[in-house]
């Protein structure tokens, strides 16, 4: 049976750009966003890493390409863009994901470690944005989702200068879905606890750190990847359409208590 209020998930004819997903949760949300239907562009700053992951995607009979983009470099984010426009004719999802995190207590934060996890996490991801938007704009259809973080929304010791760019990426979201909903492009963060990737799983493998983590996490266990690329995928799709503005917390309701 048909039915006009199913919604649906299928991103099939979409053009979806990924940013940092030269690994972990960048990767993982490539290979999700292809499975869904996408084509997608896989950016990161390195040309062969964007190449490998795009390789394995085609591989999995997906579609995907490979493109340079560093999110401290305008001109690099402006060059990609361009090249994903021109070879598709449309761009129609940015994944704002490339993000730096580290532990260091607010005692020692010097000023390049602010300003590295500034420039990437937080200007990194609005230039990146604003050089996608008026692809969308002009399609009158598109949507930014933004890696965000339970540490935008919850103090976490020794993660100062992390929380404080994540917490700008949420006003960012806000501000933006204000100034770029009436033009038909919602905007949206997606904010998870730790999820197991290669790059955490050092931490989340010693036992003691795990556990007290787990314990902060009401459903009892660590994030994984196809969990954050479940809710981007939603806000991608036709079943997201209404969503604006919002922060989704993929957080197994640690930032509920
Ligand atoms: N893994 C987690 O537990 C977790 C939890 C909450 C939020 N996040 C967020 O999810 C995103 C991905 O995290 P991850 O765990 O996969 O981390 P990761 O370190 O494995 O991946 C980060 C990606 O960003 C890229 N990157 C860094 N600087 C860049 C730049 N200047 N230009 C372009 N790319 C750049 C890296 O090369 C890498 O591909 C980040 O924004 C992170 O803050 C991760």
């Amino acid at each position: 049976m048909e039915s006009s209020h199913l919604p649906s998930l299928g991103l099939d004819g979409q053009v979806a750009l990924v940013t940092g997903a030269s690994r972990g949760i960048g990767e993982g949300l490539c290979e999700a966003l292809a499975a869904a239907g996408a084509t997608v562009a896989v950016t990161a700053r390195r040309l062969d890493d964007a190449e490998a992951v795009a390789a394995r995607i085609e591989a999995a009979g997906g579609a995907a390409s490979a493109h340079s983009l560093d999110v401290t470099d305008i001109e690099s984010i402006g060059s990609a863009v361009a090249e994903v426009v021109a070879s598709y004719g449309r761009l129609d999802v940015l994944v704002a994901n490339a993000g730096l995190g580290a532990n260091l207590p607010a005692l020692e934060v010097t000023e390049e470690h602010w300003d590295l996890m500034m420039d990437v996490n937080l200007k990194g991801l609005f230039f990146t944005a604003q050089a996608c938007a008026p692809h969308m704009i002009e399609q009158g259809a598109g949507r930014v989702i933004a890696m965000s973080s339970q540490a935008s929304l919850v103090g976490i010791p020794d993660h100062v200068a992390y929380s404080s760019s994540k917490g700008g990426v949420n006003q960012m979201v806000r501000v933006l879905a204000l100034e770029w909903g009436p033009l038909g492009v919602t905007v949206n963060g997606v904010a998870p606890t730790f999820i197991y990737t290669p790059g955490t799983a050092e931490r989340l493998d010693e036992p003691t750190f795990l556990a007290s983590v787990v314990e902060r996490i009401p459903v009892g266990h660590v994030g994984q990847i196809k969990d954050v690329a479940g809710a981007v995928i939603y806000l991608a799709s036709e079943a997201g359409a209404m969503v604006n503005g919002s922060i989704l917390t993929v957080d197994g309701g640690w930032t509920a208590q």
